[in-house]
């Protein structure tokens, strides 16, 4: 029986994949927003530490595509994170790095071999394929591939690069309310290398974006709940900049302590002082650090944790660090290679108010078998209804 469910769901699960491609081919993907019924979906949960998608379901689908998304609201997450970017033509776009080289399949095609650059980056000069130097077309006919070659390779090359607006349109279709978490990527670089009309800048755009889609609200107002963001960046002018233009919450990264910013003279190390704290608290509800800059780790131990969480708790400062991975490279030995045992560390003895993770499915299960709420039904009736629309998909497969 156990094992007839196991081939039934085995296959149900090859026929929603194929679902997702299929899906995935045409653009876009819904019709400008044809929302559910307001009030109608199942609320954001915030009495537990939120599931913030890492770059979507990355774990199993090529980063920060469509598939990778749609995979991590199945499984549970409460925010799905992306990294905007932008094109040559100032379209903003979901990409992790300045350029394509690791993720695409751009070093293929004969008639993009001359756009090879070497810019200077944060500091650091870069030789590669950029986004900048593309427009959202070009970048549009890429195909998207996995980073890390232990993960799932079979995706490769099947999806495409989606915009902002695409990845909002994700969440604003999703059967439950599913917050946003999008990162202002490299702002001083994407303000160098790209200019949009009437002196806006990128953050402009970016708040711009939002707003067009109707976030709006600070952290936990009713306008919030409805659609929920968090606004992340490693540049504080940034966050300082846009705090003129929404309300919006917003949370400040933080690297290893010992690099600098890129857009002011200071090292992380300083940005996480107890006056920088009291400063920056004015402009944001929480910090998103390294999770090595809270719990050092030394020959992949852990050490004794330092002070940091306590003191962003005490300034009322939300901590969200990144990023959880559940392969073993990624796993320090004190956790015996089991990734409970790290989410159990970082939840109980840490205390964090939300973990970035590439693996959603594992810490919505961590948080369902570990969590006393009576009323936490939802993880039931999601599963159920992944069920139904399995069971629905394959009838319509079948009689095709
Ligand atoms: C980057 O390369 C340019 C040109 O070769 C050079 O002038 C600059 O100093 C380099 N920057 C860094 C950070 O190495
Ligand atoms: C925010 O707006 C105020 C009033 O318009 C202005 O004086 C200030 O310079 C602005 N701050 C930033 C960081 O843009
Ligand atoms: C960084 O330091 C230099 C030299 O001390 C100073 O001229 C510059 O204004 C500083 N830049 C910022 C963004 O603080
Ligand atoms: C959540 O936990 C309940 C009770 O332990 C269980 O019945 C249910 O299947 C779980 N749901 C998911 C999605 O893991």
């Amino acid at each position: 029986m156990a094992k007839a469910m196991a081939a039934v769901l085995c296959f149900a699960f090859h026929v929603l994949v194929l679902f997702l491609f299929v899906g995935c081919a045409a653009r876009p993907f819904y019709p400008l927003h044809s929302r559910f019924l307001e009030g109608t979906r199942q609320p954001l949960q915030t009495t537990r530490p939120y599931n913030i998608a890492h770059r979507g379901s990355n774990g199993e689908f090529p980063e920060e595509t469509l598939p990778a998304y749609k995979r991590a609201i199945e499984e549970g997450a409460d925010f799905i994170e992306t990294d905007i970017l932008s094109s040559k033509d100032g379209v903003l776009i979901c990409f992790h790095d300045v350029t394509l080289d690791e993720t695409t399949d751009v070093g293929k095609y004969r008639k993009f071999a001359n756009r090879k650059r070497t810019y200077e980056v944060q500091g650091v000069n870069i030789t590669g394929f950029f986004t900048v130097d593309f427009t959202l077309k070009e970048l549009q006919s890429l195909r998207v591939k996995q980073r890390f070659p232990y993960r799932d390779q079979q995706y490769n090359g099947k999806f495409s690069i989606i915009t902002f607006e695409d990845f909002i349109e994700i969440a604003l279709q999703a059967p439950r309310v599913v917050g946003i978490y999008p990162e202002i990527k490299n702002p001083v670089f994407i303000n160098q290398r790209v200019k949009w009309g009437d002196g806006k800048r990128f953050e402009d755009k970016f708040v711009e974006i939002l707003k067009k889609y109707g976030y709006q609200g600070s952290y936990l107002s009713k306008n919030w709940l409805k659609q929920p963001v968090f606004i992340q960046s490693f540049a504080p002018t940034s966050i300082i900049h846009i705090s003129n233009l929404t309300d919006l919450p917003k949370i400040l990264l933080i690297d290893d302590t010992t690099i600098p910013t890129q857009d002011t003279n200071q090292t992380y190390w300083e940005i996480t002082s107890d006056s920088y704290f009291e400063y920056i608290k004015n402009y944001v509800v929480g910090i998103g650090p390294w999770k090595d800059t809270v719990v050092p780790a030394v020959n992949n131990y852990i050490l004794t944790p330092t002070d940091l969480v306590t003191r962003a708790h005490a300034h009322n400062l939300q901590v969200h660090p990144y990023t959880y991975r559940n392969e073993y490279n990624f796993i320090h030995f004190n956790f015996h290679q089991d990734p409970y045992e790290e989410f159990d560390y970082w939840i109980n003895t840490i205390g964090v108010d939300g973990l970035f993770t590439d693996f959603t499915g594992s810490l919505h299960h961590f948080k369902n078998w570990t969590s006393n709420l009576p009323s936490d039904d939802s993880g039931e009736q999601r599963a159920s209804g992944l069920l139904q629309k399995i069971t629905l998909m394959v009838n319509s497969y079948r009689s095709r």
